[in-house]
């Protein structure tokens, strides 16, 4: 079972193959313009995709949810969301983009107001500054706590599930509350909305997101089926990403300040950070310039191949002089460490006009 809100370390290739989640690199040869998540292989996992990309090459209408609980603050980690997003409207999407302060309340006890002071403060003015426009006419935010549409059809949606069907997806038990039981059916409502009249009618959908949210999907794509005669409603299709490692290794976690770059760190404690964190490197340099590093296990690579790298074949470059022992993990991570305090400096800069803008949005 995979719980949503506890975080664990996942096994990837085990959940492609016993979850009927399909590997990514099958779709990927027919995307005509994949993102660089995509290219890289951070995206590994779907649920019919292919009839999102067909809708893409034929320039059809589709629309994209993902959602943003209110927590904690927002690190580099989930800058792979906006980075989609982006690339999504890019390819003629309507985005979709529930504020999850129900869930947050239920889940975290976390109030309503504070919720909306972090998603403003945090979420949507990190949104913006990281490039995605949310001013555009194709791009619909909201707070699921003010959404009356969104809450009459989860009520309408909760009709056709019960407490087994929760029970056997979250684990839930006799003593769990209503609003944590509820929870997950107002993110059910939040992939259906785009479907109903009032947004058009029904389309296909698609969900990019962390594979700790692949219960909720599949509970929609069971409940969207129920409903498919009465309201028309599609399953809707999903992306997989891969978690970022922490600096330290482990997951990269809002809670753990030693696993995370947040995106209000200062350049210099970003750049602080960047250097401290856990490499691919051998114990003596000797040893690294005989054996070479390992790339395929470190913190810094990741970082270049998530974030910090566009150029795929300066990236390449970086691989191929770590395995061969010519680059080591100092001038490596000095390299890094710059990028990554010019990119958080940056942001900075940008934060400050995309929090006015982020104001006006909810
Ligand atoms: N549960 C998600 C999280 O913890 C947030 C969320 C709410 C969401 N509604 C959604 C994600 C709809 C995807 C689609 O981050
Ligand atoms: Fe990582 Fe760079 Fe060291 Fe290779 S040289 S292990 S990529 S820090």
């Amino acid at each position: 079972m995979i719980d949503p809100w506890a975080s664990s370390t996942v096994d990837y290739d085990k959940l492609v193959n016993q979850f009927g989640i399909k590997s990514f690199s099958e779709v990927l040869p027919d995307i005509k313009n994949p993102g660089r998540l995509m290219r890289r292989g951070v995206i590994f996992g779907h649920r019919d995709f292919d009839k999102i990309n067909k809708l893409i090459n034929e320039n059809k209408d589709f629309a994209v949810v993902t959602g943003m609980m209110p927590s904690g603050q927002m690190h580099i980690g989930h800058k792979m969301v906006v980075d989609q997003l982006k690339w999504y409207l890019d390819n003629g999407a309507k985005l979709s983009l529930p504020i999850a302060d129900m869930e947050s309340y239920a889940a975290r006890g976390i109030d309503f107001k504070t919720a909306r002071d972090i998603a403003v403060d945090e979420y949507l003015t990190n949104y913006i500054a990281l490039g995605l426009d949310l001013t555009n006419k194709n791009v619909n935010v909201y707070l699921q706590s003010e959404n009356e549409l969104l809450k009459d059809l989860t009520f309408k949606l909760s009709k056709k599930t019960n407490f087994n069907e929760l029970k056997a997806i979250y684990g839930f038990s006799p003593s769990t509350n209503f609003a944590h039981l509820y929870a997950p059916l107002v993110q059910v409502g939040d992939i259906l909305l785009p479907q109903i009249e009032e947004y058009g009618g029904p389309k296909r959908v698609v969900v990019p997101v962390g594979v700790d949210q692949d219960p909720h999907i599949r509970l929609t794509r069971d409940i969207a089926d129920k409903f498919n005669l009465e309201l028309g409603f599609i399953p809707p299709s999903s992306t997989y990403h891969r978690f970022l490692t922490g600096l330290t290794g482990d997951k990269m976690s809002s809670s753990k300040p030693k696993t995370a770059i947040y995106l209000n760190d200062s350049p210099k404690s970003a750049i602080k950070k960047v250097k401290s964190a856990k490499t691919g490197g051998r114990e003596s340099l000797e040893e690294q310039k005989e054996l070479g590093g390992r790339p395929d296990e470190c913190v810094i690579y990741e970082m270049y191949v998530y974030h910090l790298i566009d150029d795929d074949s300066k990236l390449k470059k970086i691989y191929d002089s770590c395995k061969d022992g010519s680059l080591l993990c100092g001038e490596c991570k000095a390299c890094a460490s710059e990028l990554m305090g010019e990119f958080i400096g940056d942001l900075a800069t940008k934060q400050v006009d995309s929090r006015e803008i982020a104001k006006n949005l909810v």
